[in-house]
């Protein structure tokens, strides 16, 4: 199983965003783009402006998370600002799900739909063979630095259980309190791409930071 290491620019430092995004580029796998827009999510984060400014800079792929309302009103947006792997959450979509999922993937974009840590996994089985990926929260999305929820390692081997039954593609990629704590039973249950915030800002050395991460796993 393939291991990537997705920074979340949420707890970088915006000051200096170019210089943590060079950062990234030599070290980390994907940088995770955290788009909310205080409806869908009790928070607010950014858009097109930094999404358009890190496209610049980045020489590894974009993966946008999108925490917002109307998903569909705005992925054209963010696949025109060049991001490769885009997100956004089944909550917000709904029966629109698979068109959405169908539209991105019509642009060689991989799509991703995510779901928050009170939404049943099987909620996710109908679109097994349409999305490129499923994003499970392993905490409530809208903050950076929350707690890991540990039923998410069961519930991302419940959702890599019925992949490999219908022996379909599809990469799981956890998002929220990873760190070299529970990266391995992640790994473990099969989770392939792993969100990190605060376990790879906050200690001032994201390079260190992700080369742990990367340790840790293979644990
Ligand atoms: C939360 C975001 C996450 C967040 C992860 O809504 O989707 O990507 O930035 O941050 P940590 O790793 O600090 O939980
Ligand atoms: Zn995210």
């Amino acid at each position: 199983m393939q291991l990537q290491i997705a920074p979340s620019i949420l707890s970088a430092d915006f000051l200096n965003l170019g210089r943590d995004i060079r950062t990234l580029n030599s070290h980390a796998d994907l940088i995770h783009l955290d788009v909310m827009d205080g409806v869908q999510v009790p928070n607010l984060s950014f858009g097109f402006s930094v999404t358009d400014a890190v496209s610049k800079v980045a020489s590894i792929p974009m993966d946008a998370h999108l925490m917002i309302c109307s998903p569909e009103k705005y992925t054209e947006r963010f696949m025109d600002s060049g991001v490769k792997y885009l997100s956004f959450h089944y909550e917000a979509a709904g029966r629109g799900t698979r068109r959405l999922l169908e539209s991105i993937r019509a642009r060689g974009v991989k799509a991703g739909v995510a779901i928050d840590p009170d939404v049943s996994v099987s909620k996710l089985f109908p679109y097994i063979g349409t999305a490129d990926f499923f994003l499970i929260m392993s905490v409530f999305a809208g903050f950076g630095g929350q707690k890991f929820i540990y039923d998410s390692i069961d519930r991302i081997a419940e959702l890599r259980a019925e992949i490999v039954r219908r022996g379909a593609p599809g990469v799981i990629e956890v998002d929220g309190g990873v760190s070299t704590g529970n990266i391995a039973p992640l790994h473990e249950a099969g989770a392939e791409i792993f969100v990190a915030g605060s376990s790879v800002f906050k200690g001032g050395d994201p390079a260190s930071a992700i080369r742990a991460l990367r340790e840790a796993a293979s644990k």
